[in-house]
């Protein structure tokens, strides 16, 4: 299989334009003023599947947004790969803050990225390293080097909560039978220390409101005299974290997963450096809850965060004003264990206890989802780690990642199948946030590296 190399070599500006085209349709889910865009956006997959040798490829109509999936069975007897991934995008928004225009991609050299990488929404997340199977699933049908089956799931709501997925999964297990479930849509270390995504966080995403009086007031006229909603919101989120920023739900921790000395230690190993990443974040000091080390808290403790907060004046000038009514969004990222269910119940009987009197308080959940932990010596992750010494002439390191991708405790549920969690992009890429991009470097080793994974995966999983 050395030729992937070459096969690479001599197509990588067709990939990175095809990537390119996919990255110019602005696939927004939150947003339906583009759901045209999502649709089209699906199309251009399906497309792209048939184009890479996928003999049966079908737009699966869901309640909310379709899923694009496909398969190239060869042999029974063979092992199944399920690909999943997602065609949709986060919103562009705030749009000023880009250097360039977020649907118009562009490829500019960085001091991660010295080979250049593709400025545009969604080019890492999860466009780029979706398309990096692609890719690679061309590589295997067009050389004949496909050693077993493979099936893709690409969906277009990851980023409002796969809610058509939690519907499709449960209906299609019989079309979605595999022996391991494949997904890029994480990241690793840095390009010279490849990393394997181990443990995802669950979440719990809950909208809060609270109601003062009947209508906005004059704030000299009643200011002193009412509760003021914002005041009380304000007051409400800060007693969610006591000194220690621990979170002060009650029974919030009752199930966290405590790691031991040794875990800590082993994770300890990872290379990090403080310096360098508060000097990214351009920040004098890190905070968080105490005793814990920057790599644990943002990856196997659970947190609480507001995501936006509003109410009230916020027009030029000033205006005398007491809203009637203040809002919060709030996630909670949450390890294995906790379950999310719980946890949103917990926090909305908690928040709606320490209300004062003169106010209504109102919890909506949104969406939520378990964590995840893989372990480190199922055939999968022997597999991957394999293809990643191939490829970088390293063995990656098992990490786990703050970050969630809800749908992968629900696979293993209902599929009861394994995820692999090769991710090709970087902290710095900027996902979700202005100016996101995806190395050109990343790219091309994700489609290398991947071949490698099935090769193995298949030898492996014979040896069984
Ligand atoms: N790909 C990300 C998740 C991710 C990124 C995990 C980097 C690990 C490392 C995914 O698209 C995402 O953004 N997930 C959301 C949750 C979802 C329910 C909206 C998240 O983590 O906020
Ligand atoms: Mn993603
Ligand atoms: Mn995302």
């Amino acid at each position: 299989m050395q030729d992937v190399k070459n096969y690479i070599e001599q197509h990588k500006d067709r990939f990175i334009n095809e990537l390119v085209e996919l990255l110019k349709i602005p696939s927004i889910s939150a947003d339906t003023a583009y759901s045209k865009d999502v649709i089209h956006t699906s199309e251009a997959v399906k497309m792209s599947l048939e184009e890479a040798g996928c003999d049966h490829v079908e737009i699966c109509e869901t309640p909310g947004y379709p899923i694009v999936y496909g398969e190239k069975i060869i042999d029974k007897n063979l092992p199944t790969v399920l690909v999943y991934g997602h065609y949709d995008v986060q919103p562009a928004d705030p749009i000023d803050l880009w250097d360039s225009p977020p649907f118009e991609p562009i490829i500019k050299k960085t001091a991660m990225h010295p080979e250049g990488a593709i400025f545009a929404r969604g080019a890492c997340d999860d466009k780029g390293q979706m398309y990096m199977h692609v890719k690679a699933l061309e590589y295997m049908t067009s050389t004949g080097n496909l050693p077993c089956n493979v099936k893709f799931m690409i969906e277009g709501e990851e980023e409002v909560g796969s809610e058509s997925l939690s519907w499709f999964v449960p209906r299609n297990k019989e079309k979605l039978a595999n022996d391991v479930i494949l997904i890029s849509d994480t990241g690793m270390i840095a390009n010279d220390i490849p990393s394997i995504t181990t443990g995802l966080r669950g979440l719990s995403y809950v909208e809060v409101e609270v109601t003062g009086p009947n209508r906005d007031l004059h704030s000299g006229l009643y200011g002193g005299a009412v509760a003021n909603p914002i005041n009380i919101l304000t007051n409400m989120i800060a007693s969610l974290h006591d000194e220690n920023n621990h979170i002060t739900v009650p029974g919030f921790y009752d199930n966290v997963e405590e790691l031991s000395r040794e875990e800590r230690d082993e994770m300890a190993k990872a290379p990090f450096s403080l310096a360098d990443y508060k000097n990214a974040l351009a920040i004098d000091a890190v905070y968080g809850e105490k005793g814990y080390t920057t790599n644990e808290r943002n990856s196997i403790r659970p947190t609480l965060d507001v995501n936006g907060i509003w109410g009230g004046y916020i027009g030029e000038g000033a205006k005398t004003v007491i809203a009637s009514k203040a809002y919060a969004k709030i996630s909670m990222r949450l390890v294995p264990n906790q379950d999310w269910k719980n946890i949103t119940e917990l926090f909305a009987t908690h928040f709606e206890s320490i209300a004062p009197k003169g106010v209504t308080v109102k919890v909506t959940p949104h969406h939520g989802g378990q964590g995840y932990v893989t372990p480190t010596n199922s055939i999968g992750y022997k597999a991957a780690s394999k293809a990643y010494q191939t490829t970088f002439g390293k063995t990656p390191i098992p990490q786990r990642s703050g970050g969630s991708i809800p749908i992968v405790s629900l696979f293993e549920q209902e599929l009861k199948s394994k995820t692999i969690l090769m991710g090709f992009g970087l902290d710095s890429d900027a996902i979700h946030s202005p100016n996101e991009h995806f190395g050109i470097f990343n790219y091309l080793k994700g489609i290398e590296t991947i071949p490698h994974f099935y090769k193995h995966f298949t030898e492996l999983f014979k040896e069984m």
